[in-house]
């Protein structure tokens, strides 16, 4: 749990929905009678967790923008991934070992363990994952993950990894945020260049970032190692920036399946891939290393201006 939470917090209720000023915890099921959390702010900003995955799936502004891509396939299943929102990728990165892809925060339930609001008026959630018997047969080590969603302004996340075991473990990690554009062919990322890539289309190949405003023209698959804290995601077809600032996570990906890919991707739409990218933030060519009691912890906030 974050210190700041525990001296903030006001309230912290356990009963299933919560009102105040318009601010609110709601708690409910959503798809498919999935566990779901809805934060809403003052502002009428909201933000949808599902307990599946820890997942957020939507975060609206105020104005009631989904400013995050969910797929319209996306499968709702215990057993599977959520196409979109802010998968949580624990402890492999995609398929660099032997883990299943992006490893299994992103399939199991996550208790919500605390909900409250700040004196500010942020709303929160922290949810946590522990081993299971299912974990341990993958990967058998004993850990718990803190995973902190605050709405004000701005959405703003924090992971934590703590070994519980008895033996050092490794893990890769990231936050593989789905963002809503308007148009792929009109966006740009900005904030990378110099930066080394490994390019995932390309035999991992390395190579540095020349361009200052990354535009997307086919699929692209790269984790920038090292990158900057902070990032702008712009996006002209919606006329608005997005400020994405990290902090303990070294690496950024940016992902778009493009054509070819979309149409093999049996929970995403054909067309989809015009609509979203993403920007994934995270620790992902270097894995951390926990001993026993040791703790791990990195943090993104997402926040919108306009262009
Ligand atoms: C990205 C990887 O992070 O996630 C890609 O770099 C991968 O290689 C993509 O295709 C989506 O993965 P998944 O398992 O959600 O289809």
């Amino acid at each position: 749990m974050f210190e700041t939470e525990r001296k903030e917090a006001l309230m912290k209720p356990d009963r299933r929905a919560t009102s105040q000023s318009g601010m609110g915890i709601i708690q409910d099921t959503g798809l498919n009678g999935l566990p779901r959390i809805v934060l809403t702010h003052s502002s009428g900003a909201s933000v949808e967790i599902y307990r599946h995955g820890a997942h957020v799936t939507a975060w609206k502004n105020e104005g009631g923008e989904n400013l995050l891509f969910l797929s319209r396939e996306s499968r709702f299943e215990r057993s599977h991934p959520i196409r979109g929102g802010i998968p949580v990728v624990f402890p492999q990165f995609s398929d660099e070992g032997a883990l299943p892809k992006h490893g299994f925060a992103r399939t199991n339930e996550w208790a919500l363990v605390k909900n409250g609001q700040l004196s500010d008026g942020t709303v929160f959630a922290t949810l946590r994952l522990e081993e299971n018997p299912d974990t341990i047969r993958i990967w058998p080590h004993r850990f718990a993950l803190e995973y902190s969603v605050r709405l004000s302004d701005a959405l703003a996340v924090r992971l934590s990894v703590t070994n519980t075991g008895d033996n050092p473990f490794r893990f890769q990690i990231a936050l593989h945020t789905y963002f809503q554009v308007a148009d792929i062919r009109l966006i740009a990322m900005l904030g990378l260049r110099g930066i080394e890539l490994v390019d995932g289309l390309r035999q991992n190949v390395r190579e540095k970032e020349t361009r200052e405003r990354i535009a997307f023209e086919g699929e692209t698959d790269r984790v920038y190692v090292q990158a900057p804290n902070r990032l702008i995601l712009s996006d002209a077809g919606h006329h608005r920036e997005l400020y994405i600032e990290k902090s303990g996570m070294n690496d950024v990906v940016i992902w778009n399946p493009w054509i070819d890919k979309s149409v093999k991707m049996e929970d995403f739409g054909d067309d989809e891939y015009q609509r979203m990218v993403c920007v994934e933030t995270g620790n992902i060519a270097v894995p951390i290393v926990l001993s026993p009691g040791a703790r791990w912890e990195g943090a993104t906030k997402f926040s919108v201006g306009s262009e």
